[in-house]
């Protein structure tokens, strides 16, 4: 693994923290805790996480770089494909972990001057921190709309609308397990004098069945020593979220692959991804409370997990696709007056969201529809359901 910077002496405090807390819930729960709860106590235990905690996060003083903070004209784009969605459904907004509020300030721009402002925009937020960047940008740049712009408390009993969410699925604590004489195991994680440790268990009944379903799919058991990763939780928020939407659209962009190419012979050390000063690795064990934790997506499982719920798959397509269908030449067009900088700018932004091999293909779009709704055309351009 390259070397990574050393944290500075603020952020070793709180690494020492959030471990202690870690150790603490490992005790409790008798010395170890599954993969997925050892990732929800290093990304949201209260005020000691990484995403509940003061960790810098986003953008080029942080550790990673998300669509939104890249160009403005990602969601311009993504306004354009859901002002019909709202005008049809005379429904709201709602979008899930805003990040720095970059998405809700583009999307809401756009919309304005397509005509298009729904009566609210929601925002889900598990993070204090984040959500006061949020309102601060909100203020700042849209101070005539912060009216309209509303944080929830928690998921709404019921929904008409657009819910949204960019890279919210790969936030979601995932469990991790390793083939070994034929049989599923599930990874823990444990410590000793040295750290943190991964050890080897029994798996549960529901990674057992995540695995059999999966090599079901492949058609041949996956190799001895395998390790991977199961999205269990981000399955059962998108059921929920389906649930819950009456009448409207679901649309979700994250890093992800069909269950096919996720559970590839060759990639047997799986999806798993750590980001910390914009360096990323593997060793999730390390910088815990400081550095994020992610993994791809099996959107198989997503689409599964929707189907299950009542929703219609729209659509599935890279990132890439999506903005050439939402029009993202136009809006480049509608640049061609501003200063030279902007455009150069602008266009550097754009060629990083469509980058081929990067973020253009790796992050796809998935698109879920509930009631009587027109699939958005950026979900129709090089549709990929049929791969799921
Ligand atoms: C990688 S960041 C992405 C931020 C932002 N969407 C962007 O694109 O810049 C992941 C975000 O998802 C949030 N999150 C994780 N689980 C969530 C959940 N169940 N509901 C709402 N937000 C969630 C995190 O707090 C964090 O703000």
């Amino acid at each position: 693994m390259p070397a990574l910077p050393e944290p500075d002496p603020y952020s070793l405090i709180q690494t020492e923290a959030a471990a202690k807390a870690i150790r603490e819930a490992m005790d409790r729960a008798g010395g170890a805790l599954d993969f997925a709860s050892y990732v929800h106590e290093a990304l949201y235990a209260p005020g000691l996480g990484y995403y509940t905690g003061s960790a810098r996060k986003l953008g080029s003083e942080g550790d990673f770089v998300t669509a939104p903070e890249i160009s403005d004209l990602f969601g311009h784009c993504i306004a354009r494909q859901i002002a019909p969605v709202i005008e049809a459904t005379g429904g709201n907004v709602l979008e899930f972990g805003p990040g720095r509020g970059t998405l809700a300030v583009t999307v809401l721009e756009r919309l304005e001057s397509l005509g298009a402002l729904p009566d609210e925009y929601q925002l889900l937020e598990v993070s204090p921190d984040l959500a006061e960047r949020q309102r601060a940008l909100l203020d700042k740049r849209l101070p005539h709309l912060v009216d309209r712009v509303r944080w929830l408390d928690g998921l709404p009993d019921a929904f008409t609308g657009v819910m949204l969410g960019n890279e919210v699925l790969d936030a979601i604590p995932f469990d991790r397990f390793v083939k070994r004489a034929g049989q599923a195991r599930q990874l823990y994680v444990t410590y000793d004098d040295s750290g943190f440790a991964l050890q080897e268990r029994e798996a549960s009944d529901a990674i057992v069945s995540a695995v059999n379903a999966i090599e079901a799919t492949i058609g041949e058991p996956l190799p001895e020593g395998y390790v991977s990763e199961l999205c269990l939780a981000a399955k059962a928020w998108t059921a929920d979220l389906v649930q819950r939407l009456d009448h409207g659209l679901l649309l979700l962009f994250d890093y992800g692959a069909d269950r096919r190419s996720y559970f590839a012979s060759e990639r047997s050390d799986g999806w798993l991804r750590c980001h910390f000063r914009h360096h990323a690795h593997n060793d999730a064990l390390l910088y815990s409370g400081i550095q994020d934790i992610t993994t791809w997506i099996d959107f198989t499982a997503i689409a599964e997990a929707a189907v299950d719920a009542g929703g219609e798959v729209g659509g599935y397509v890279t990132q890439s696709h999506f903005l050439m269908g939402a029009g993202l030449d136009e809006e480049l067009a509608a640049l061609a007056d501003a200063p030279l900088e902007k455009q150069m700018e602008t266009a550097a932004g754009i060629r990083t969201l469509t980058l081929p091999g990067e973020m253009g293909e790796h992050i796809k779009a998935a698109g879920f529809l509930k009631g009587d709704v027109t699939v958005p055309p950026a979900l129709s351009l090089m549709d990929r359901t049929h791969v799921l």
